[in-house]
């Protein structure tokens, strides 16, 4: 893992917007892998920047997103499917084509995650995958506990992301308790990894991603087994790590 220090959350996510105009410009056909919450929105509006200043073209870019909220339908304000619309692809000459999101309102769930899987196999997997971390340290939505090998499925959140994403909602109660996620084994699967976290509430889950055993109670800890990660994260965030126990870039 190439851990990258940042002073704050503007300039993690100033070098994260570096890193993926730097791949998109070498690839102009790159498959990338998408998150929401609050951490990737100061990497969007660098992307948005960018792409308004001719930087960075998403002409040919495919997107798939990590997760979204079972139940919840494409114009529902507090959906992913809203959420990325708002905070990028509206913003960017992204084709609507090229553009995917689970569906929270299939009829077949089960087969809609086979589906989701073969589309990430047809555009040829995914190149550059972002991820954000929960205080739990999930990653997509994939609940400490969920197999290390899972595909894409319906998952159970945990009353953590619950509690934690009620921010986004008129009510708790309203906080949907299933969403489809990308699992832990399509995640691995990406060539490339970026995860950015920011703030001392994540400094628990990224010491344990880290530093702990790769288990399945802390879902981030996997990617130490993958070949190409790199963490952007903030002060705050890497607080609990010592210099000793990793290669760091500041
Ligand atoms: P956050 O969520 O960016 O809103 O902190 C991250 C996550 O739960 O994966």
């Amino acid at each position: 893992m190439k851990i990258i220090v940042t002073a704050d959350a503007n300039e993690m996510s100033k070098k994260a917007s570096e890193l993926f105009i730097e791949e998109i410009n070498r690839n102009s056909e790159m498959v990338l892998g998408l998150a929401t919450g609050s951490t990737p929105v100061g990497l969007y509006n660098q992307l948005i920047e960018a792409y308004r200043a001719g930087k960075v073209d998403f002409s040919k870019v495919k997107t798939f997103n990590l997760d979204e909220y079972y139940g919840l339908a494409t114009d529902h304000p507090a959906s992913y499917h809203f959420f990325m619309q708002q905070n990028l692809f509206s913003h960017i000459n992204i084709s609507p084509e090229n553009v995917h999101i689970p569906n929270g309102v299939s009829e077949d769930v089960e087969r809609y995650c086979k589906e989701y899987e073969e589309m990430i196999k047809e555009a040829g997997g995914i190149d550059l995958q972002l991820l954000g971390i929960g205080e739990n340290a999930h990653i997509g939505f994939n609940e400490p506990g969920t197999a290390l090998g899972a595909k894409t499925q319906l998952i159970q959140l945990a009353q953590k992301t619950i509690d934690s994403n009620a921010r986004f909602f008129l009510n708790k109660e309203d906080v949907p308790k299933k969403a489809i996620s990308m699992g832990i084994k399509t995640i691995m699967r990406s060539r490339k990894i970026v995860l950015l976290a920011s703030g001392e509430k994540k400094a628990q889950a990224i010491y344990n991603t880290v530093v702990g055993t790769v288990e399945s109670s802390v879902p981030a800890s996997v990617l130490q087994l993958h070949p190409d990660v790199v963490l952007i994260i903030d002060r705050e965030a890497v607080a609990l790590l010592e210099p000793k126990d990793i290669e760091i870039e500041a």
